[in-house]
């Protein structure tokens, strides 16, 4: 895989609006088991990572009124929010996505769980489904 070629999946999104509501019932309804919890104030969201089997679940909640994640609940409602991909290199991934003239939500990385660098493709380059692209990041908790 060169720096910029996109990956497996790394973990599902998904957008609700009772964080601690939706982990009890994630556990309850499929046996997941919480493996990391977040706050990231500069997208006004709270994260709650979730195992089931080899695969991560990230459950998210706004903290916020009035930014992009809350919009997105009060006008879809709660499910599914994005996919995210795993990239080598998330700046070299947001460059050759940028050649290839696909369209970006984020022109430069940001912060996402876990302090690593993550970006977002508009769900409008592929057929309706916000896409994530991360950093590999070790789930072992
Ligand atoms: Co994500």
């Amino acid at each position: 895989m060169t720096a910029s070629e996109i990956g497996t999946i790394d973990h599902i999104g998904i957008l609700v609006s009772d964080l601690d509501a939706a982990v009890r019932q994630y556990v309850a309804v499929l046996g997941a088991v919480e493996v990391e919890r977040a706050e990231l104030p500069e997208q006004g969201v709270a994260v709650v990572a979730l195992r089931s089997g080899g695969s991560i679940i990230e459950l998210m909640c706004p903290t916020e009124p009035d930014t992009g994640v809350w919009r997105f609940l009060h006008s879809r409602g709660e499910g599914l929010h994005h996919v995210a991909y795993v990239v080598d290199s998330v700046d070299a991934a947001l460059d050759e996505l940028r050649g290839r003239g696909v369209e970006l939500v984020d022109q430069v990385a940001r912060a996402g769980l876990g302090g690593r660098k993550v970006a977002f493709v508009h769900p409008r380059s592929l057929h309706g489904v916000l896409t994530e692209l991360v950093e590999p990041m070790e789930w072992t908790r």
